[in-house]
C-alpha cells in the first residue's frame, strides 16, 4: 500500500468551496489527509467533500464563517471528536471588493478585513496550540498556510482594502512563525502569493475592474491580465493547490515565516 505525502493527518481549509480551496481540499485528500472541507456556501461545500469521498479519499464538510469566533470553536469541537487533533491550517478563504478609495464603504473595509485577515489569526488561536500537540506527538512541525496574493506584495488600484488586507497577511505570518518559535510551539507558518487564478472571484474582480473603467471590458481585462503574467496565462486552481500542498506537507520543513510566490512571474518584472 502506498502513503502519500500527508498520510492520515488531519487538514482544515477555510473557504474549501471555491476554487483554489477546492482543488486544495482534493489534492490534500489525495496526498493521503483527512480533509475537513469548511466554508459559508453550504451546498458547494458538501459537494467537494462528496467528491473527495466518491474518490475513495477521506473529507467532512462543516459550515465556518473565518470572522466569527463561536464558528472557530463549534469546528474544533467537531474536529476534536470525530476525527482527532488537525496539524494543516489552510486559511484560504477571502473577499474582495473592487472600488476606488472613495467609494469602499467603512462596512467594505472592515468586512474585507475580518475575513482575510482576523479570521486568520481567530483560526490560529482556536488551533495551533492543538497543532503543536499532533507535531509533538508525530516529531514534526505542524503547518499553518496563509492565503495573500501578490495584492500582499505589490499594490493594484482599484483594491486598496484588498491590497491591505493581503499585505497584513504577510506581516502577520512573518511574526507569527517568530512568535510560535518563541513559545516553544511546533507549528509552521508560511503565506503564499498567487497571481491571478482562473476561478469565480477572478471573473467577477475582472467584471468590477471593467465596470470601473479600469479595463474596456471584462474579456479584454481577461486578456490583459493573462498577457501580465510572463508565463503567459492565469494559473489554473491546481496550479496553487500543488504549491500548498507542499507548504503542508514535510517537504517545506525548513520553511516558516516565508513568503511562497507562484504567480507566473508577475512580480519579477
Ligand atoms: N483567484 C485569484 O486570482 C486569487 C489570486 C490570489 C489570491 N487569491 C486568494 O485565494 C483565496 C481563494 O480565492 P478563490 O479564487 O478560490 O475565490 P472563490 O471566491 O472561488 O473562493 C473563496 C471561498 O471563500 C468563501 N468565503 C467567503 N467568505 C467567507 C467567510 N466569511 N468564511 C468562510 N468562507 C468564506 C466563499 O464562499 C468561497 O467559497 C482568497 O483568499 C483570495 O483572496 C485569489
Amino acid at each position: 500500500m502506498t502513503t502519500g505525502r500527508l498520510q492520515d493527518q488531519i487538514a482544515i481549509v477555510t473557504g474549501g468551496a471555491g476554487g483554489i480551496g477546492a482543488a486544495t481540499c482534493r489534492q490534500l485528500a489525495a496526498a493521503g489527509a483527512i480533509v475537513v472541507v469548511t466554508d459559508i456556501s453550504d451546498t458547494a461545500g458538501e459537494a467537494v467533500a462528496a467528491g473527495i469521498r466518491a474518490a475513495g479519499q477521506r473529507a467532512i464538510y462543516q459550515r465556518l464563517d473565518v470572522a466569527d469566533e463561536a464558528s472557530w470553536q463549534a469546528l474544533r469541537t467537531r474536529v476534536l471528536a470525530e476525527l482527532g487533533i488537525p496539524s494543516v491550517l489552510v486559511n484560504n478563504a477571502g473577499i474582495d471588493v473592487v472600488r476606488n478609495t472613495f467609494d469602499t464603504t467603512p462596512e467594505q473595509w472592515d468586512r474585507i478585513f475580518a475575513v482575510n485577515m482576523k479570521g486568520m489569526y481567530l483560526g490560529v488561536r482556536a488551533l495551533a496550540k492543538d497543532m503543536h500537540e499532533t507535531a509533538v506527538r508525530d516529531g514534526r512541525h505542524a503547518s499553518v498556510v496563509n492565503m495573500s496574493s501578490i495584492c500582499g506584495l505589490i499594490g493594484v488600484a482599484f483594491q486598496t482594502a484588498y491590497c491591505a488586507s493581503k499585505g497584513a497577511v504577510r506581516l502577520y505570518t512573518k511574526a507569527l512563525a517568530l512568535e510560535m518559535s518563541a513559545l516553544g510551539l511546533k507549528v509552521r507558518v508560511n503565506s503564499i502569493h498567487p497571481g491571478t487564478v482562473d476561478t469565480a472571484f477572478a471573473a467577477q474582480c475582472l467584471k468590477e475592474l471593467g465596470e470601473v473603467g479600469f479595463a474596456p471590458s471584462p474579456a479584454e481585462a481577461r486578456a490583459a491580465i493573462a498577457r501580465a503574467h510572463p508565463i503567459g496565462h492565469m494559473a489554473e486552481p491546481e496550479e496553487i493547490a500543488d504549491a500548498i500542498v507542499f507548504l503542508a506537507s514535510d517537504e517545506s520543513r525548513f520553511m516558516t515565516g516565508s513568503e511562497l510566490v507562484v504567480d507566473g512571474g508577475y512580480t519579477a518584472q
